[in-house]
This record gives C-alpha cells, sequence and structure tokens, in this order.
C-alpha cells in the first residue's frame, strides 16, 4: 500500500478505536503501525517541503502514538517518529550539527491542557521556589520555519535550519539575503538610541558568540504574489507560505532566495558566549530587539494562565488580520532560572508549550466537481468531497473558484486535496496532495456548454469566469427569479428557492416577466400548492409591480449593479428607458459609476431579450419610473452595507481603481479616510501597500483584499 493509502486507513482506525481502552495485543501492531506512517509523513513534510497531510491530522496520529506509549511504555522504542525532534537534512546542503539541540514542543489543544501543562510546571517549581504563580510569556507561533543564525564578534557566520533538530542544513547564503537578518549586530557604539534604551548599562557587551533562533517566514502577501507568478510561468503552486518559505529557502540558488521576500523573527536564545544571558524570556526579547532583529510585537508577558488563555482565544480570532501565518500561540515561563529548573522530557521542554489553533485544514478525496450556474450565468465549479470535518463542521463542498484555478493547481478527479475552511468564508479547495496520486487520477476541463442548458459558453479576453450567455438557461432563471422576488430587490413573499425551481422547472416561467402571467390553474398543477399558497403567490407578484424603480434595477441581476448603485443610478435617471439609452460616458459621469459598471449597464441593455424584457413588464404595468417618494442615493447609502464604517485604501488593486473604490465605498454607506486607526473598520490592500499596512497589522484592524472588498460591496 501506499503512504497516503497507509495514513487513510490509520486515521480511519482511529476513528474507531479507543486508545484508553484498548489492550496491550492490539496496542502493539497498532502503534508500529502509527510510527511507520509517521516516519514517511514526517519525511515528506521535513525533507520534502511537501506535506502529504494537513497539520492536524499528522498532531492526531502523533499525538495516538504517544498516547499509546504512556499507556504501555514497553512500546515506546527508541528509534520511534515520537523521539525524534524533526526530519532529516537535505543531501544538497552541508550539515551543521547544532551546539545545542533546536527542541520541538509539546502542544495543547484546549484551554485545559493549558492549565494541566501549568499545573505540573507550577508543581515541578514548588520545591525550589515556592508556589509562586510564574509569569509567562506568550508568542505568536509563526508558521514558517525555524532558523539558527551564529554570529562571531558581531557578524553573521552562520545559518543553519533545524534539520532534525541535532543537525540542520547550512543555509548561510540564503539568510544573508533575508532582508530582516542583520548580518552584524547593532553593538552599543552603533545602536540607535531607541536599541540603546533596550539595554541596561551592564548589558552593554558585544557577546563574543551568539546563536539567535527564530523564524522565517513568507508574508502572505507575497506567497499570493509568488503563487500567482508561479503559475503564470506554468509553476506549480505552493501550498501554504510555510511550504513556500521552505521551499525558497532551500534553493540552490540564493539569488533565487534572495528574490523570495523571506523575513525573520527572532524569538529565543542558543548558546551566547562572552557576556551574560538575560534573566528571562521578555528581557532576551528586549535585547534581541536591541541588537537588531526583528521581534514580534504582539508578543505579551502575561501574569498567569487565564490570562495566556485569553490572549489564545483573541489572537485565534485576529490571526486572518495579519500578514504571515500563525497556527497558534507558544507559550514559555518567563524565567531563565525557572526554565533551567524545569529543563525538558525526550525532546520538548517542559517550560514551553504551544498551544495549537483550532484545525482549518484537513484533506480528503476528491470525488467529482461540479458545476453552478448563477444567476449572472456564471459558470463556477465545486468541488465535491468525501466528507470531512474540520473543525468541528463536516465538508463536503468546497469551492474551486474557476478554471484557470484549477488549471494552475491542476487538481484532479480523485485527488487528495487540501481543504481550507477559515472564519466563515465558504471553504476552498487549496490543492492536490500529488504524493498521493495513485494514477487514477483523471484531469478536468471545463466543458464546452452550459450543464443547465446545453449552450454553448463563453469567456471574455482577460476573465476567469466562464458564462453561459443563454438567456433561456433555465438554471439562470432560477437563479434570477430567486433575486428578482429577494427582499431588497421585489421583496415577493413566498417567492424562494423551492417555489423559484418549481416555476422554472414546470415551463411556467422563463423570464421574469412570465412572473406576471401565472394563472391560478397552473399554480395548483404544482406539487404542494393548494389554494390559499396559489392566492398568496399571486398577491406578492401583483404588488411587486408598484416596487420602487431602483427595487426592479437591481432586481434585474445587471452585474456590478447592487442595490446602492441602482439607487444611484435612479437619482439620476428617472426611467428604466432612459437608462437603458444612456450612452456609458454619461453613466460614467454619475458619481459613484466606474467604467465597469457603466459597462455592465450598457451591455446588459444591448441584449436584445433583456430589452423585451424590459417592455414586456412595463407593459404588464410593473413601475419603471422614479416615485416621487424614492430615496435618494445619500439615504439610500446610509442605510446601505457598509453605513457607518470607515476604510483605508492602500496600494494598487487588481481591477478597480482608487476613484472607483472610493466611490463605490461611499456609495454603500462607508466612508474612506486617509489614516488608520483603531477607528477604522478595514485597510483594504493592494499590491505594494505601505506602512498603512503594517500600522492596521499593529493595531489589529482587518485587512481585506479587492476580491474581500467586493465581497462586502454585495457584488
Ligand atoms: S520556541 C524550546 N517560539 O514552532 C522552544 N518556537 O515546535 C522552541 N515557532 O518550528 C521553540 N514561533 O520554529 C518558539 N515564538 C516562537 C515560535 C516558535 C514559531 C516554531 C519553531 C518550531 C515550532 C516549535
Amino acid at each position: 500500500m501506499s503512504l497516503a493509502a497507509d495514513t487513510e486507513a490509520a486515521l480511519r482506525c482511529l476513528d474507531e478505536t479507543n486508545l484508553e481502552e484498548i489492550g496491550e495485543a492490539a496496542a502493539g501492531p497498532l502503534a508500529a503501525r502509527l510510527a511507520d506512517v509517521l516516519r514517511g509523513l514526517g519525511h515528506h513534510y521535513y525533507a520534502l517541503d511537501d506535506p502529504l497531510v494537513a497539520d492536524a491530522e499528522y498532531d492526531r496520529l502523533f499525538r495516538a502514538l504517544q498516547a499509546l506509549e504512556a499507556r504501555f511504555p514497553g512500546l515506546a522504542r527508541p528509534d520511534a517518529p515520537t523521539r525524534r525532534v524533526g526530519g532529516e537534512p537535505l543531501d544538497a546542503f552541508r550539515k551543521v550539527r547544532h551546539p545545542e539541540p533546536l527542541l520541538s514542543l509539546g502542544n495543547a489543544f484546549d484551554a485545559d491542557e493549558l492549565r494541566a501543562w501549568y499545573e505540573r510546571a507550577r508543581r515541578g517549581l514548588a520545591e525550589a521556589f515556592g508556589d509562586a504563580e510564574p509569569a509567562l510569556v506568550a508568542e505568536p507561533k509563526i508558521d514558517g520555519l525555524a532558523l539558527a543564525l551564529t554570529y562571531a564578534d558581531g557578524r553573521l557566520v552562520l545559518g543553519a535550519t533545524r534539520g532534525n533538530g541535532r543537525v540542520g542544513e547550512d543555509v548561510t547564503a540564503h539568510v544573508r539575503t533575508v532582508r530582516d537578518v542583520p548580518l552584524r549586530l547593532a553593538l552599543p557604539s552603533q545602536q540607535t538610541a531607541e536599541q540603546a534604551s533596550l539595554f541596561g548599562a551592564e548589558d552593554a557587551v558585544a557577546p563574543a558568540r551568539l546563536e539567535v533562533r527564530g523564524e522565517a517566514y513568507l508574508p502572505k502577501s507575497t506567497f499570493e504574489r509568488l503563487n500567482e507568478a508561479l503559475a503564470a510561468g506554468g509553476g506549480k503552486p505552493f501550498a501554504n507560505p510555510r511550504n513556500a518559505a521552505a521551499g525558497s529557502l532551500r534553493q540552490l540558488d540564493p539569488q533565487v532566495t534572495a528574490a523570495r521576500g523571506l523575513r525573520f523573527f527572532a524569538y529565543g536564545l542558543g548558546p551566547v558566549e562572552g557576556t551574560e544571558e538575560p534573566a528571562s524570556q521578555h528581557e532576551t526579547l528586549d535585547w534581541l530587539r536591541g541588537l537588531g532583529f526583528p521581534v514580534n510585537e504582539h508578543i505579551r508577558r502575561c501574569e498567569g494562565i487565564e490570562d495566556v488563555i485569553r490572549y489564545c482565544n483573541e489572537w485565534n480570532e485576529r490571526r486572518d488580520a495579519l500578514d504571515y501565518e500563525i497556527d497558534g500561540v507558544v507559550v514559555k515561563i518567563d524565567r531563565r532560572d525557572f526554565q533551567q529548573a524545569l529543563g525538558a522530557v525526550a525532546n520538548a521542554p517542559r517550560w514551553a508549550i504551544a498551544f495549537k489553533f483550532p484545525a482549518r485544514e484537513a484533506t480528503t478525496r476528491l470525488t467529482d466537481i461540479a458545476l453552478n450556474v448563477g444567476r449572472t450565468g456564471a459558470i463556477k465549479p465545486l468541488a465535491l468531497l468525501a466528507p470531512v470535518g474540520i473543525g468541528g463542521v463536516t465538508v463536503s463542498k468546497a469551492t474551486l473558484h474557476n478554471a484557470d484555478y484549477i488549471r494552475d493547481r491542476d487538481i484532479r478527479i480523485g485527488d487528495r486535496v487540501v481543504v481550507k475552511r477559515a472564519g466563515d468564508v465558504i471553504p476552498q479547495v487549496v490543492g492536490p496532495v500529488e504524493a498521493a496520486r495513485t494514477g487514477e487520477e483523471t484531469a478536468w476541463q471545463m466543458p464546452a456548454t452550459c450543464p443547465a442548458c446545453g449552450e454553448p459558453i463563453a469567456r471574455s479576453e482577460g476573465e476567469a469566469e466562464f458564462y453561459c450567455i443563454s438567456a433561456a438557461c433555465p438554471a439562470q432563471t432560477i437563479r434570477l427569479v430567486e433575486h428578482y422576488a429577494s427582499r431588497g430587490a421585489m421583496d415577493i413573499v413566498g417567492l424562494g428557492e423551492k417555489v423559484a425551481v418549481q416555476l422554472v422547472e414546470a415551463g411556467l416561467v422563463h423570464r421574469l416577466d412570465d412572473l406576471y402571467r401565472l394563472t391560478p390553474e397552473a399554480l395548483l398543477a404544482l406539487d404542494g400548492f393548494k389554494e390559499k399558497k396559489v392566492e398568496n403567490l399571486l398577491a406578492g407578484i401583483a404588488a411587486s409591480k408598484a416596487r420602487p424603480l431602483r427595487a426592479l434595477l437591481f432586481g434585474l441581476g445587471i452585474r456590478f449593479v447592487g442595490a446602492t448603485v441602482a439607487a444611484l443610478l435612479v437619482e439620476h435617471y428617472a426611467t428604466l428607458g432612459a437608462l437603458a439609452a444612456a450612452p456609458p460616458e454619461d453613466l460614467e459621469a454619475v458619481h459613484g459609476i466606474g467604467p465597469e459598471t457603466a459597462r455592465g449597464v450598457v451591455e446588459w441593455f444591448g441584449h436584445a431579450p433583456n430589452r423585451a424584457t424590459v417592455e414586456a413588464l412595463g407593459a404588464l404595468g410593473v413601475n419603471t419610473a422614479r416615485l416621487p417618494e424614492e430615496p435618494v442615493a445619500a439615504e439610500a447609502a446610509r442605510e446601505g452595507p457598509l453605513a457607518g464604517r470607515t476604510f483605508v485604501l492602500t496600494g494598487t488593486l487588481p481591477s478597480l481603481a482608487r476613484a472607483e473604490a472610493t466611490a463605490r465605498i461611499a456609495a454603500a454607506g462607508g466612508r474612506v479616510t486617509g489614516s488608520v486607526s483603531t477607528k477604522t473598520a478595514y485597510v483594504v490592500a493592494g499590491t505594494s501597500a505601505g506602512s498603512k499596512l503594517s500600522t492596521a497589522e499593529r493595531l489589529g484592524v482587518p485587512v481585506l483584499d479587492e476580491a474581500g472588498l467586493l465581497a462586502l460591496l454585495g457584488s
């Protein structure tokens, strides 16, 4: 069996096994099996930078083996993966032996596990130091790769990866290209006033030799740009920023590394010679800052474990606001003498632990790709998955974005895929696990015709989305009818998704104007329709004829015309006919309307079947003129989805010009200002974003990209 199949089988076996009750006879073979699988997975992760499973799945297998070894100590073998510190170094690089091993960390997955760890530490300290509450330091756990940087007489002489914890790889030339890594220490004579203020007088001594430990990582924004560039060049995108960081560092050519934009945070020390080591973790971090190292600004000293738990919860919520991935919080006992007294077990210190955030990724089988036809005719591929639990929710469908996304990542039906579910965002397929391929997988292609109506589909130059352009497509009609009847639009009570499907599938509605030709007889023939229901539906439809023009305009489902844009247009055009006749320049002259929106409107009215619908609606008595009481856009904006929220724009957005983004935010009731403060609701960042982005991160202000902004605007 392949490693992938073994892994899957082992995970399934854990689903069915109660580790607390298993007998020794069954535990032996299970432990051996887990050890085999973990060894293989470890090789993929550490040596190949190409993980075969999501971290949470690896952790689960690892913990199961630990649990078995704890119950049956006879099973604990010296060569088991639980005894080892990390992966094997790659052959391509010179090996370096770490003077002191780089330990790994035990994990805590919930608050109680953190409390239990703290209790153990307290008990461990009680005899020598009394029963105090030792202070802690909580640090974001940066999801990158560990580096050990050695400085002799203030100069960087060696940069090494962690490797297996004892032996790593010499990546000095590569590390020199990381802009955060000082090549010389900021020694007292060269320090800035700020750095100097971090030193006490007696600390102002240059260490003769010093090893600084920390994490190299790739910012999310850099990672996305890198993947775009890789995809554009026909290369294989990385699954996540961590793999991209590892892959970027382990390049034979350091010039390639240089171009990748790696960053670094220092978080600790290895051996130090020629000067006194700081007496605590928080002083160590200050000292490192003073020497010129970047130290994460969100690190916090905590008085007790409950404070730490609050910090963990806070960052679990806020992690998306950072421009780098964090997968948990590292919690450390602050005082160095306490750390020394506690020491380490196996390969992990007793004085530190990693709190792991709930999983957001899992791997599962992609069983098929379905297509969804939206009301604008956009055809979106949807992944059908073997159900998998992610952070307490079962996921069986996920977005695949568009055909290019699938092609760029070479996602095939039958693949084992990584699925990510973050916050309230729709789950998405991140990419395939290529190493798990059996050869049975089949490549996928966007069909040439619409799955709902069989008419040819097309996409315009430069667009990612394919569209079904047939006006008669039932799938589009269903979505459109549903939208037309929705609350912000024509507000037809009783006409939701289910009824829309019935009406279209029974052939009663092909176009929106057909709604106004429905008869009681035709409706009574539908499943579940009794007289009362028929009466209510017809009354709702009749009442919609008097809806304001902006509701009708929104309900027509014109691309980029959301409720607020509709209100803006109605302010300038008193009838649907006037709008239909407006040239694009006139539309663009309307404050808040950009070229894209203008084009959307012109194209829509340029399409003969749409004009026929509009004429028929008017002839059937639907209001197509501005009502005297229609609120002007300013009022509509006050009720807009972004009412009362302040935005800051930074960098260049991929498709929206700054003026258009500003206008659209304003039309939705939001306000755009120039500087970021804690009152800022969102910072919208594009490429080459400046200091506003870092300020947002520092203040914990959520950061959106263009897609995020458009989602907020509801277009
Ligand atoms: S301290 C003995 N602090 O997490 C303490 N590690 O298994 C060892 N990591 O890959 C690590 N952020 O590189 C520490 N603030 C932080 C960290 C951190 C990320 C990584 C570390 C290692 C893993 C720990």
